[in-house]
């Protein structure tokens, strides 16, 4: 067991709703955070919303109302898919939290007592989409910032630097020496070289230009700029403050990991380090930057018209539970690539994966342990099995490790492939050894050890599958009166005990295919 986890998502800007992308982050994240909590029993999970900056002002402007309320308005509308979703975080902060606001000055305060913050005149190109001041080298060809595609803003100003460039070399050599601090390593390398390039970064704007931040103590002409305000948002969470912080604080932090998206991971690997630094804490464990999702292969955009919200593909597809959408995002792409979103390829995967071969393979073992035994587990259906059935059930232990040094490396898509091979493993089991055949030719002690194996399998794929389809995985294990709390060190494979298992009444599907005429009913 691990004496804790401390897992972030990136806190999502409120100035348009959520689509598919922040889900995207958040959903694994929380399968992060519940495949860890099944490894400790202190694990935090931390998302929110970031708030201030030019893009809430001037959206705010635009909708003729005042930025707080934009604010609480959008975040609740992240709260509110994230609910959908079962993301079970511990905290949802926003950067106009009062808590955060407070300790945030405080750290501006610090870091400028101890010199690393300085005043100075500035003029530069400033893209407001990303909330930063871009170098020539960043523009594309045509002077356009390359993640929005709009020319940068002109902006002169005496502003607040934080001497990033004092914390370059130690920055360079905790990467090199750290090699699993990136996740995946081969971003590292992005990183070493942004590292060349990097220059001392503006860390506040006149309040004139930026009313719409947090105010700096001794500076009322100035607001702190979102990127401290908002890298800091890890810390205050869990009560740091710099003049002493909670018991939380120093439990939690380090933070294990930090979730984001690729665009942003030189705020993470370089800036954020940095003000850690300055602020004389440990650096996290692990950045873990994802890849990005596209539709149909196509980026989205407002202007494509092609965003896609997470809960609209809930409703379209009429979907009880957020179980099997979870389950294909997290599978859309091996760690830290870019992944896609199709309707089609959605329906041809959750019906191949959850109902074809995980749900009806737990629909058929218990339909025939009903048929055959009254739904009872027999004493000699547990013992003198085949060797073939002790193999499979000696892959299935093996497998848990397996999936375990997959999470720790964060790859979701490459544990679920081991979770569905070894569903495919079952199936192919039960269709070699035909239970239904062992039935007919009167072998009983056979057929119920066939059936028995496939059920204890179950029991450790549904504690396997738990953190990407929680929904399913409850159902699976109340059919299997297979308890799902149970840590991860303790899955074991004799989970099945002799006695009634089940009854007729008490079968039911665990995941109807999408589509279904027996879905269509069900929602009837
Ligand atoms: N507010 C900053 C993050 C501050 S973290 C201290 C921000 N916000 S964002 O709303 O633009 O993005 C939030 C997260 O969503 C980022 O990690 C970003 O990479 C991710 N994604 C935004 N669009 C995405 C996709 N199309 N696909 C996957 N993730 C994407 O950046």
């Amino acid at each position: 067991m691990l004496d804790k986890f401390y897992i972030t998502t990136a806190i999502d800007y409120v100035n348009g709703a959520p689509h598919i992308g922040h889900a995207y982050e958040k959903i694994i994240s929380d399968i992060i955070a519940r495949h860890y909590s099944l490894r400790t029993d202190n694990l935090f999970f931390l998302t929110g919303t970031d708030e201030h900056g030019i893009k809430i002002q001037k959206t705010a402007l635009s909708k003729g109302i005042m930025p707080k309320q934009l604010c609480d308005e959008n975040s609740q509308e992240f709260k509110d898919a994230w609910a959908k979703l079962d993301i079970g975080y511990n905290r949802f902060i926003r950067t106009t939290d009062e808590d955060h606001e407070r300790v945030v000055q405080k750290i501006f305060q610090r870091l400028k007592d101890n010199g690393d913050i300085y005043k100075h005149e500035y003029e530069g190109w400033y893209c407001p989409g990303c909330e930063s001041f871009l170098s020539p080298k960043d523009l594309t060809q045509d002077g356009l910032c390359p993640n929005h595609l709009r020319k940068p803003d002109i902006v002169k100003e005496e502003n607040y630097f934080f001497k990033l460039t004092k914390y370059k070399d130690a920055i360079k050599d905790y990467i090199k020496s750290h090699p699993d601090f990136i996740v995946p390593a081969f971003r590292a390398n992005e990183v070493l070289n942004q590292l060349e390039d990097i220059q001392d970064i503006s860390v506040s704007r006149s309040k004139e230009n930026v009313g719409w931040g947090i105010d700096i103590l001794d500076d009322p002409e100035q607001s702190i700029y979102v990127w401290i305000d908002a890298l800091s948002n890890y810390i205050t969470a869990i009560g740091y403050d710099p003049d002493g912080s909670s018991d939380q604080f120093k439990k939690l932090w380090p933070v294990d990991v930090h979730v984001i998206g690729k665009d942003i991971l030189k705020f993470h690997s370089i800036y954020w380090p940095a003000i850690l630094m300055a602020l004389d804490l440990p650096l996290p464990k692990h950045i873990f930057a994802h890849g990005w999702i596209t539709i149909d292969e196509t980026k989205m955009s407002k202007s494509l018209g092609n965003v896609v919200s997470p809960t609209s593909v809930l409703e379209h597809f009429e979907l009880k539970y957020p179980d099997a959408f979870r389950y294909y995002m997290a599978t859309s792409a091996p760690c830290g690539r870019d992944g896609n979103y199709s309707d089609t390829d959605f329906k041809e995967k959750v019906n191949a994966h959850l109902a074809n071969s995980m749900g009806n393979l737990l629909n058929r073992s218990l339909s025939m342990l009903v048929k055959y035994f009254d739904g009872e587990i027999k004493e000699e259906f547990l013992t003198n099995r085949s060797k073939e059935a002790e193999s499979l059930l000696r892959t299935a232990s093996g497998s848990v490790k397996i999936i375990e040094n997959h999470f720790n490396h964060f790859e979701l898509q490459e544990a679920a492939q081991v979770i569905i091979g070894l569903v495919d493993s079952a199936n192919k089991f039960i269709t070699d050894n035909a239970p239904w055949t062992l039935a007919k030719e009167n072998k009983m002690t056979e057929c119920g050890q066939v059936l028995a194996t496939v059920l204890e399998m179950m029991c450790i794929v549904s504690s396997l599958i738990y953190p990407y389809c929680p929904n399913i995985a409850r159902d699976m294990a109340k059919q299997l009166s297979y308890d799902l709390t149970t840590k991860y060190d303790d899955i074991t494979t004799s989970n099945i005990k002799a006695g009634k298992l089940i009854s007729k009444e008490e079968i039911f599907p665990v995941f109807l295919r999408v589509d279904s005429e027996l879905a269509d009913k069900s929602k009837k």
